[in-house]
């Protein structure tokens, strides 16, 4: 930790408060860090109280100011309205909420159970929803401000991990209608969605991952966690003060090419399964093998 380079202004979010959940570890911290550096006042939030309490002790020492660590789980409400009652009771304010924290497991569609696909719809889906309701409610209706969710690379689906794909969609339509229902009120809101991030993430999934995402994303190489951070700095920087409702791919192009899960070999077509060929209307075509 401390001195991450960044290209924002020294003391950009000078007496600015920010929440971020998922925020002890991984890209949640990186995002955290960033803010701190750059002068904001940030509570951080996650379910494990000792990664938490590490963390924002490591933050606050090395760039000298009180970084909060608040418990919560975000598949709690009452859990979520303490948070955001935690920051307003010490700032006195909530300028930005950053919805990082979220989880998932691989698994193929057909054996997930009922169990499994809940607690990633709950979490990514509601808890970030939860998040997003609880800080209009208690702040941003009043006083606008900035949201960012963070969500991931999901647009052709998410093979081998379907809910969490099916729960960030979500998210990301969520989000639209929330830019348009509370434009009003002065809040902007957003998402960043991240391709494969060298983080400790990683750790979540089979090591052989970073290298074979690698060579699946055009620029040939794995995101970093300051460029995620740097993404979500731009949503809250008056840089963005026109952008809401939007989704900003941060992949190195991962998202538009690249074979992703491979398709296992389907030999035994039944004969309805297949349409006929069209040799009436095209005498000359060839059948493929
Ligand atoms: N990160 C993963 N799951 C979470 C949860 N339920 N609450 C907060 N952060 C989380």
């Amino acid at each position: 930790m401390a001195g991450v380079s960044t290209v924002y202004r020294e003391g950009l979010f000078e007496d600015r408060v920010a929440i971020v959940t998922g925020g002890a570890t991984g890209i949640g911290l990186g995002i955290a860090e960033a803010l701190v550096q750059l002068g904001a006042q940030v509570v951080i939030a996650s379910r494990n109280e000792r990664r938490l309490v590490t963390s924002a002790r490591g933050l606050s020492r090395d760039y000298g100011r009180e970084v909060v660590p608040q418990v919560c789980n975000i598949r709690e409400r009452p859990q979520i309205d303490a948070l955001i009652d935690v920051a307003l009771g010490r700032f006195g304010k909530l300028d930005y909420v950053v919805n990082n924290g979220g989880g998932q497991f691989m698994a193929p569609a057909a054996e997930i159970r009922a169990k499994g696909w809940n607690a990633v719809i709950e979490t990514n889906l509601t808890g970030t929803f939860h998040m997003c309701q609880s800080t209009h409610a208690r702040w941003m209706k009043d006083h606008g401000g900035r949201i960012v969710n963070i969500v991931a690379d999901i647009w052709r689906g998410f093979p081998g991990m379907v809910h969490t794909g099916a729960a960030r969609a979500g998210v990301v339509n969520m989000t639209k209608t929330l830019a348009v229902e509370w434009a009003a009120d002065g809040v902007l809101i957003n998402c960043v969605a991240p391709g494969t991030i060298l983080s400790t993430g990683m750790h979540n999934y089979p090591p052989e991952i970073p290298m074979t995402a690698a060579a699946q994303i055009p620029l040939k190489r794995l995101g970093t966690v300051e460029e995620i951070a740097d993404s979500v700095l731009y949503f809250l920087s008056p840089a963005a003060s026109f952008t809401t409702g939007a989704t900003l791919a941060v992949d190195g192009a991962g998202s538009l090419w690249g074979d992703g899960l491979e398709i296992p070999d389907r030999p035994e077509w039944k004969p309805d399964q297949i349409p006929p060929w069209p040799e009436e209307r095209w005498p000359d075509l060839v059948p493929p093998e």
